[in-house]
């Protein structure tokens, strides 16, 4: 089978990477993925998947039916969403929508999406179960998976399978990470509430801009005393205003951050411990307070087992070197933690660094991916997927 998985993969190469370029020249922003999935549509059409279109909003998914022995559904998942950045143009199939561009490899996961189904979809007779390819869009405002999963699409579905690519990995490596690969991202917005007065006279106000600096400092100490320091949290406010003459003493503070955590237990608790925070400083003070703790998307967490056939469906392809296994999570976030609260998953990291000229970090203008990662990456993902039904149902 491995040896078939590879043949077919090298075949596709040059219409693989035909794909890419495509997609990289036409990028679009989240939600407005358009002409991109009607193009991911029409390719899984015409390798005899069946395809259904404008499913979580501009997302596609494309269905290939095993032999029927196994009645388990894998799910592959990948995103084609740009971003509002102006690509530095260095190469022929650079952006041509000024403005957009794939600075996050999401043309290449599109690929490697479309890779694997045209590779399994000349093995279908080998394959027991039934997968299903997800492109969804919207991963970098983090809503997409919530618009996949809301128009059913893990219905019937037992695992699924990720990827992001890694400028940092160099190119025919997999990044492999057992347990949490990224953060919880949650978002805050707090609001002092003081009583103004005059600058000269604090006495007979209730300074919010002191009190939401307190609040600040607070919550900063508060982490490293009563958080287990072995569940990292970051918590970053981004912005702060209130107040309107240098005399005058402000009487309203808004501030909004992000919050960030790794162990899923921390997370749970983080809306009542912040609000306990601000509370605490605010009671002090005499200041009333708001608190929005708005959840976003969960931290990734690897299933052992899943993970387990990536890592081991590598080393057989490609050789132990091909493996690194990642020392350090991220506490960036991604939106496919959304399908693992459904079902347990693997999301590994595709390195497309290359050997001999500078890599520019994901959402930079001049990010550029070594293309010969594609196959090593369709190979990966495609190889998993039939160890994946070796497991007992
Ligand atoms: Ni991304």
């Amino acid at each position: 089978m491995l040896a078939e998985i590879k043949n077919i993969a090298q075949n596709f190469a040059p219409r693989l990477i035909e794909i890419r370029r495509h997609i990289h020249a036409h990028p679009e922003l989240s939600g407005e993925e358009h002409q991109t999935s009607a193009y991911i549509a029409g390719v899984l059409s015409s390798y005899g998947l069946n395809v259904k279109e404008a499913v979580g909003k501009t997302g596609v998914v494309g269905e290939l039916a095993g032999s029927g022995s196994d009645r388990r559904t894998l799910a592959i998942r990948t995103d084609m969403d740009a971003l509002p950045i102006q690509e530095y143009p260095n190469s022929d199939f650079a952006s041509l929508k000024p403005g957009i561009m794939h600075a996050c490899g999401h043309d290449v996961h599109s690929t490697l999406g479309l890779g694997t189904a045209m590779v399994l979809s000349q093995l279908s007779n080998n394959l027991p179960g039934n997968v299903r390819f997800l492109f969804q869009p919207a991963e970098e405002t983090a809503l997409g998976a919530k618009w996949m999963v809301e128009d059913g699409v893990m219905e019937g579905v037992d695992a699924i399978y990720g990827v992001h690519v890694f400028p940092s990995i160099p190119v025919h490596r997999i990044g492999i990470r057992y347990g949490a690969l990224t953060s919880a991202a949650d978002e805050l917005e707090i609001i002092i509430q003081g009583e103004s007065g005059h600058g000269a006279r604090p006495h007979q106000a209730i300074d919010a801009v002191w009190i939401a600096a307190q609040v600040v400092v607070s919550l900063q100490q508060a982490i490293s005393r009563t958080q287990n320091p072995l569940h990292p949290i970051v918590l970053s406010i981004g912005q702060i205003e209130g107040g309107r003459a240098p005399n005058v003493i402000a009487d309203r503070v808004r501030m909004v951050g992000t919050v960030r955590s790794l162990h899923p237990e921390s997370h749970a608790n983080l809306p009542e411990w912040v609000e306990s925070i601000v509370q605490g400083v605010c009671q002090t003070y005499g200041a009333k307070y708001q608190v929005d703790y708005r959840r976003g998307v969960p931290s990734v967490q690897n299933d052992q087992t899943l993970t387990q056939i990536v890592e081991s469906a590598t080393r057989e392809a490609w050789g132990d070197d091909s493996v690194q296994i990642l020392p350090e999570p991220s506490l960036g976030a991604e939106d496919f933690s959304v399908y693992l609260d459904k079902v347990p998953g693997c999301m590994f990291r595709l390195g497309v660094g290359y050997q001999d000229k500078t890599n520019y970090p994901l959402h930079h203008p001049k990010f550029e991916v070594d293309e010969g990662a594609i196959v090593t990456g369709v190979v990966a993902m495609a190889y998993a997927a039939c160890k994946y039904w070796e497991l007992a149902a």
